[in-house]
């Protein structure tokens, strides 16, 4: 393929898509490397860019409430009061799909994702363009996903046709997805849209439960971020227990002390020990770096990055469950 186009321009990108083309898109969450939802040779570039499996399906974007009977047979009313309470947003929604949309969308699912990105510029693509885009992360696959134009062509760089150029993502951690099909909805991956979120809405809305997880989110099957460094939890260190929860001392650590980082909430114990170091002053500014962090420190060489624990609730949740498939513990 040709060298990748970088542009700015809404028409340019609209103009790759409709003609079949594969363009990454900012979004809120992370950038996404979008392809109109109704065409299976477009679709099936996607899975060849990013050498994808076969077996995990997309998220079909929209560019208003109306565009999801484009690519959806049925909206349950509950999963029609959380489109109109988060949309355009970090929320996607696991609906019934149309027997006439392409295989590779749902990676043969009788269901399909769908979502309002909370980002103009792609908003005014996808309104533009007339047709749903399906986009996963713009990541080569089991790299982490990428927050900024500059990682998805680090991953991309001439195996797509262009990049569309925002800003860095502001939440940082992809959407969180809901299975709508049910009698109430069921969290599949946990994000900004926390558990409490949904439940203001819908008060049986909750997690999925451990046995659930293969079939309903094929996704979450297959290993996120395979780095070369390795991602480990350190930590929590608050100010009040300094120190006392931090992991047992490794015996293979000694070898690997000048080669590590650290992110998290609190100083570290052991300061020195670090080539870099970034302490968010919120969870929120956590979950917005992390990715970017991990790109950073594999660029530096590092060979462990050290992630604070936090509290598994809230954001904290999207960001525990990250870090452990980084760490391989999930
Ligand atoms: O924030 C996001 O969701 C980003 C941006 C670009 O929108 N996209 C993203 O896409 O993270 P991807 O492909 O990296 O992750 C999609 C997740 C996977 O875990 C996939 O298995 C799940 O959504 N998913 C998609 N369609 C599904 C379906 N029909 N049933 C269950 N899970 C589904
Ligand atoms: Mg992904």
């Amino acid at each position: 393929m040709a060298d990748t186009i970088l542009t700015t321009s809404v028409a340019e990108a609209v103009a790759i898509l409709a003609s079949g083309g594969l363009v990454a898109l900012p979004t809120e969450t992370v950038y996404g490397l979008g392809a109109r939802a109704d065409d299976s040779r477009a679709l099936a570039r996607i899975f060849e860019a990013k050498g994808r499996p076969a077996d995990n399906p997309l998220i079909a974007h929209v560019a208003s409430i109306e565009q999801v009977g484009d690519v959806v047979l049925s909206i349950a009313p509950y999963a029609r009061d959380l489109m109109e309470r988060f949309w355009p947003g970090p929320l996607t929604l696991v609906l019934p799909v149309r027997e006439d949309m392409p295989s590779q969308l749902t990676a043969g699912l009788q269901t399909v994702g769908v979502r309002m990105p909370d980002h103009a510029l792609t908003r005014a693509v996808i309104k533009a363009l007339g047709v749903p885009v399906a986009a996963p992360s713009a990541n080569r696959s089991g790299r982490p996903s990428p927050t900024t134009w500059e990682a998805v062509r680090e991953d991309l760089e001439g195996r797509i046709d262009a990049i569309l150029q925002a800003g860095p993502t502001t939440v940082g951690l992809e959407s969180t997805v809901v299975d709508c099909t049910g009698d109430v909805p069921v969290i599949l991956r946990p994000g900004a849209i926390t558990l409490a979120d949904l439940q203001s809405v819908h008060p049986e809305a909750r997690q999925r439960r451990p046995d659930e997880a293969a079939h309903r989110s094929p996704g979450l099957r297959h290993r996120h971020y395979r780095p070369d460094a390795e991602v480990r939890w350190v930590g929590p260190f608050d100010t009040d227990t300094s120190g006392t929860g931090e992991a047992a001392p490794d015996p293979t650590e000694a070898k690997h002390a000048a080669s590590a980082s650290y992110i998290g909430l609190h100083d570290p114990p052991d300061p020195l020990r670090y080539v870099r170091i970034e302490i968010a002053p919120s969870l929120a500014a956590y979950a917005r770096s992390l990715f970017h962090f991990f790109r950073l420190s594999e660029a530096d060489g590092v060979r462990s990055i050290h992630c604070e624990r936090v509290p598994c609730e809230g954001l904290g949740q999207a960001l525990t469950d990250r870090i452990d498939r980084a760490s391989g513990s999930e």
